[in-house]
């Protein structure tokens, strides 16, 4: 039997709002491979440590916490994405600006990094894996066949967001959105632990102005190279 090092692997990183998200799981869905969205992860021990009043700076237990941690990734029977915390629904709760700051609080410990590697590590599975996430190619999946490192402009990052809130009916200012990213990307790129960064083997993406489809295309197009 072949060890998981075998399995192809696809790394994804990116800032907030570039559309990692939405390019790695539609290429993951065209090539039949496991979708690993690790901005989940961080999410969830975010969550998980405000639900059990755990301080978003207490890294020892936030670190037990990310190591226990009872996740389930599935979809509806619309195949839109489902996320299980033990037995509780968490798809939409992660997914507040709350949580996105919180996560990248608890991103910036080095303990609660190391505890999620393996879990990380544990996603890659036959046929493939795309993961997405800000240190993939850089820490998690060194080894990947194919670095892509997604950007797009800080507006229309935000932009895109802005959407995407509103579409779920939730109202909060551009303005306000764009300090957010701004704040996040300058946290988590000039953080000690994991910084964001492209892999010096990754192949930059810039995505303004481009559609999904182009994006989504141009990622295939260099698998194809491979
Ligand atoms: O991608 P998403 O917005 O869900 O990620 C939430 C936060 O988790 C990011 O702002 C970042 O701080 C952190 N993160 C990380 N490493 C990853 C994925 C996410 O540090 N691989």
């Amino acid at each position: 039997m072949s060890g998981a090092s075998d399995v192809p692997v696809i790394a994804i990183d990116g800032p907030s709002g570039s559309g990692k998200g939405t390019i790695a799981r539609r290429v993951a869905h065209k090539m039949g491979w496991a979708l690993l969205d690790s901005g989940a992860l961080y999410r969830l021990v975010a969550l998980a440590a405000q639900q059990q009043g755990i301080a978003l700076d207490d890294a020892g237990a936030l670190a037990q916490l990310a190591a226990r941690l009872d996740v389930r990734f599935g979809s509806d029977a619309l195949g839109n994405e489902q996320i299980w915390l033990a037995e509780e629904d968490v798809t939409a709760s992660i997914r507040t600006e709350e949580c996105g700051a919180g996560a990248s609080a608890v991103a910036a410990l080095k303990p609660v990094r190391r505890a999620l590697l393996e879990l990380q590590r544990g996603f890659r599975r036959a046929p493939g894996l795309v993961a997405d996430g800000r240190d993939m190619g850089t820490h998690v999946f060194k080894d990947a066949g194919l670095k892509v490192f997604l950007t797009a402009s800080p507006r229309e990052r935000a932009k895109r967001r802005h959407k995407q809130l509103k579409e779920k009916g939730i109202d909060v200012s551009l303005a306000a959105l764009s300090r957010d990213i701004e704040e996040r990307d300058r946290r988590d790129s000039e953080r000690s632990v994991a910084p964001l960064r492209p892999a010096e083997d990754a192949r930059i993406l810039d995505s303004s102005g481009k559609s999904i489809e182009d994006v989504t295309q141009t990622v295939l197009d260099w698998m194809s190279e491979l």
